[in-house]
């Protein structure tokens, strides 16, 4: 490495030296030379000012001049454009020449499958021109774009003002986005595209035109996505009265995407694996995901663009809060247990991991490298868990009084985290000062309980300690809301009211230790406790197999009665791990089988809770994953489910009608019907042999991959051909073939590693496509436990060989895909050597990316 990346501080943020005015940018497109003319006007925040330092990168600088005149006196190195002797307002007018067709990256303009695009956040506009690339710079954007007749659709933010045709056989369009934003939301695309369109009017009457753009000939997969987006618009002005502010709201899809989708003023573009989806090709979770990636872009309209962030610390500002709105837009369209679940999951599986490992951060990170490298889920879904426990402790009104009041102050502005929750807290006349600390602290605080009953008193009391994080063992006590529930030995309810007078059911802990007291019970209740997961905790209380039953069986939240069974099942796990004996325990097998004796209600929910918490999730019961073990159990727990429940799987199987509607009750008996499918693989005989065949060839992409899955779980005979079969009927529809590929590399058979190795040369596969090395290379590391993590080490030697590659061709995607290695110290000797020599090989790199850089060194330190 020539020099060592520099880090940037919070403390040290400093407010921009200028500000500017307007912005004129026009394109002149082409492959390999586009030609970029930025033509702005700058003011001096102050009258001494008179240096201006420009963010520059990968850029080809044709053409400097300030009010007209040539600039010789610039200074020029490998990021940055230095200027001085400047007048307090001036007009600079660069020109810069890039090549999108070479920029593998996919940051700035690059070309994804021949369409150009941009994608400028973080730090990408900086790839495009020379500007102040940083989020408190808003300005009014005027953008022409002009490419050859071939390439039909000129796209840019706001509103087209303009377009026509030059006189070298060229076209144009020129949009104009009224809106001040930063350089972060600035986008272009320039491509041809089948467009669906479609309308709507908001609730003060104004209509808005709505456009999506997808490939050619995959009009019948947009639908989902645009009725998606009516939704999000419509639950956005009942739930928080936002309504939409331009006249048009353009999505585009497409396939070169790092990251889910990208919020650009009116004119999102999106992962094409995030918009396309039919019965055919797309499963039931993505359908949900989809609905909530359209929804959360489009909810960034407000918690994003109109009051955007000061600086990239402060990311959760909109990460956070829009995540949380997308959670709640969810639930509140679907099931709020479900969304719960998937929530708390990707916490647990995660963000844990994450908090505990070399890259833990607060959500308010205050040191960063590479900014790229903060999209993660401490700082979304964590800063959602944040935002959550906001709501909980205001409730639905305050909350929304609180809301109403930040936009209100800072409609327009670069806000901080500060300024949020200053909103929240003057709305409702509440100190949030100890609350604050949720921002500025890292790893998981655990809480801890102890209850007591006294029969004479019938007095009930809980005392909750919270122990701060390992790697944190300063931190002052947080604020936690706990939201508990208490039930009677009938299942019912116990109406709450306690010395500390709490008002509802949310119990507030502000100390290390305190003891909250129940007056009035009649008999010993059986508490729910962390009721709906209500702070981003790990909890430690002894509570007998009994009581959780009875959570099970009777707690209001569905969460929690899915949580009773995960910390059931985990705890058996816990306990085999430290014995010799494999055996589940009859009373856990007998409530899975009360469960599947009556399945009714939310099948999906039911089908929930007869799945086994998932590898990650148990590791986090351990200081040294016990991989072998673990994997083993697992196994062994899922085997023995499968035979001692195989007749009344069969009866859940046979009795549920094949559903192919997309409503929830469809969603739920697919869901269903593929848990029973994977248990019964494993005890399979002639008819479930049939069924999987079945299953295997329906038109329905959720049962057709729920056979699949099934057939991997259990290693069945069937699988080869099926697998076979699919790829030869798929080979035209890459997203289709990125769930084969997942499947693939999901398979547990000693041919494991040669096929995966085999599978990088197979036609469809495209390691510049972050889609497929997600795929094929995501799911082995997160899903393949059994080869990722093989004692001889070829599983970390494919990641290995992968990611050196990628540090050339997209950086990003690499230090995504580094993640599985961050956590080499919580594996046995073995392991552990082979994960950090495999970090070792890509420090050794001479040109290690600052994304690499900055995750390899941190968790190489110490
Ligand atoms: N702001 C986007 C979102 O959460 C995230 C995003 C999309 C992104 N593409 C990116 C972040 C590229 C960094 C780099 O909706
Ligand atoms: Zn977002």
């Amino acid at each position: 490495m020539s020099t060592k990346p520099q880090a940037k501080y919070l403390k040290d943020y400093t407010p921009p030296s200028h500000h500017v005015e307007s912005i004129e940018l026009t394109f002149e497109l082409s492959p390999n030379e586009t030609l970029v003319t930025a033509r702005s006007v700058w003011v001096a925040n102050s009258d001494t000012a008179t240096a201006l330092s420009l963010d520059g990168v990968d850029l080809d600088l044709v053409e400097l001049t300030v009010d007209g005149v040539a600039v010789d006196s610039y200074e020029l190195n490998e990021n940055k454009l230095n200027l001085s002797e400047l007048p307090t307002r001036f007009r600079l007018e660069i020109k810069t020449k890039i090549d999108p067709a070479n920029n593998t990256s996919l940051e700035g303009l690059y070309q994804s499958a021949g369409a150009f695009c941009t994608q400028c956040e973080a730090e990408g506009f900086r790839k495009i021109t020379y500007f102040l690339d940083r989020p408190d710079v808003l300005t009014v954007y005027t953008v022409k774009v002009i490419a050859s007749q071939n390439i039909p659709y000129l796209l840019s933010n706001g509103n087209k003002i303009e377009e026509g045709q030059l006189s070298d056989g060229r076209h144009f369009a020129t949009w104009h986005d009224p809106y001040r934003k930063p350089s972060y939301l600035f986008a272009l695309v320039a491509g041809d595209f089948d467009v669906l369109k479609d309308t709507f009017k908001t609730r003060s009457g104004r209509d808005v035109e709505l456009a999506l753009f997808v490939d050619k000939g995959n009009l019948p997969k947009a639908p989902h996505a645009m009725n998606s987006l009516k939704a999000a618009m419509a639950w956005d002005e009942t739930r928080f009265s936002l309504e939409y502010d331009l006249d048009i709201y353009m999505i585009v899809a497409v396939d070169f995407f790092n990251m889910g989708a990208m919020e650009n003023k009116g004119l999102n573009i999106f992962n094409s694996a995030c918009v396309l989806a039919n019965q055919e090709t797309a499963t039931d979770r993505d359908y949900h995901t989809i609905e909530s990636i359209v929804g959360h872009e489009y909810f960034h309209n407000w918690t994003g663009n109109r009051i955007t962030c000061r600086d990239w610390f402060q990311l959760s500002l909109k990460e956070g809060l829009t995540v949380f709105r997308d959670q709640e837009f969810s639930s509140d369209l679907g099931s709020r247990g479900l969304n719960r679940i998937d929530a708390v999951n990707a916490m647990r599986m995660h963000q844990f991991a994450e908090d505990e490992g070399p890259m833990a951060h607060p959500i308010r990170p205050e040191k960063v490298i590479e900014m790229n490298n903060f999209y993660t889920v401490t700082v979304y879904n964590k800063g959602a868990e944040v935002i959550r426990m906001l709501h909980s402790l205001l409730g639905e009104d305050g909350f929304q009084k609180g809301m109403l009041l930040y936009v209100e102050r800072h409609d327009g502005q670069a806000a901080t985290c500060d300024d949020f929750v200053a909103a929240m807290s003057d709305a409702n006349n509440v100190d949030l000062s100890q609350f604050k600390l949720w921002y500025s602290q890292h790893g998981t605080t655990t809480l801890k309980a102890t209850t007591t009953y006294d029969e004479q008193s019938r007095r009930y009391s809980l005392t909750l300690t919270q122990r701060p994080p390992k790697n944190n063992a300063s931190q002052p006590p947080l604020l936690i809301p706990v939201a508990i529930q208490l039930l009677d030995r009938n299942g019912n309810d116990i109406a709450l009211s306690n010395a500390s007078n709490v008002a509802n059911n949310v119990l507030q802990l502000s100390d290390y230790e305190q003891t909250f007291e129940f007056e009035n019970i009649q008999n010993e209740p059986v508490i729910v406790l962390l009721e709906d997961f209500s702070s981003p905790v790990k909890v430690q209380f002894e509570q007998c197999l009994e009581d959780k039953l009875h959570i099970l069986k009777f707690a209001r939240s569905d969460y929690s009665r899915w949580e009773a069974m995960q910390q059931i099942f985990t705890q058996a796990v816990v306990e085999a791990v430290n014995s010799e004996s494999r055996d589940l325990d009859s009373r856990i097998v007998d409530a899975c089988k009360s469960l599947l004796e009556k399945p009714v209600g939310d099948l999906a929910l039911l089908s929930e809770l007869l799945v086994l918490p998932n590898f990650e999730t148990l590791a986090s019961q351990f200081d040294t994953t016990p991989v072998d073990a673990l994997v083993e159990i697992i196994d062994c727990f899922e085997q023995q489910l499968a035979e001692k429940l195989k007749p009344y799987w069969s009866t859940v199987y046979a009795n549920l009608m094949e559903n192919h509607a997309l409503n929830a009750e469809g969603v739920g008996v697919r869901s269903l019907q593929n848990t029973s499918l994977y248990y019964l693989a494993k005890v399979s005989d002639a008819e479930i042999d049939a069924w999987l065949e079945k299953a295997a060839v329906s038109v329905n992409m959720t049962t057709k991959l729920g056979a699949l899955r099934a057939m991997v779980g259990a290693s069945h005979s069937l699988l080869e051909e099926s697998m076979t079969r699919f790829d030869g009927q798929w080979r035209h529809d890459l997203l289709v073939m990125d769930k084969w590929f997942a499947m693939q590399a999901m398979r547990r058979d000693e041919n494991a590693i040669a096929r995966l190795k085999s599978l990088f040369t197979h036609p469809c596969f495209d390691k510049s496509n972050p889609n497929r090395v997600r795929a094929l290379i995501g799911s082995f590391a997160r899903a393949n436990v059994r080869h990722f993590h093989r004692i001889d080490g070829q599983g970390y030697q494919i990641l290995g060989d992968l990611l050196l590659e990628l540090n050339d061709i997209n950086p990003q995607n690499a230090s995504r895909m580094l993640t599985p290695f961050m956590s080499w110290k919580r594996f046995d000797g073995q392991r552990a050597e082979q994960m950090k020599s495999q970090l070792q090989r890509l420090a050794d790199l001479p040109n290690l990316s600052d994304d690499l850089f900055e995750k390899v060194e941190k968790a190489l330190a110490g």
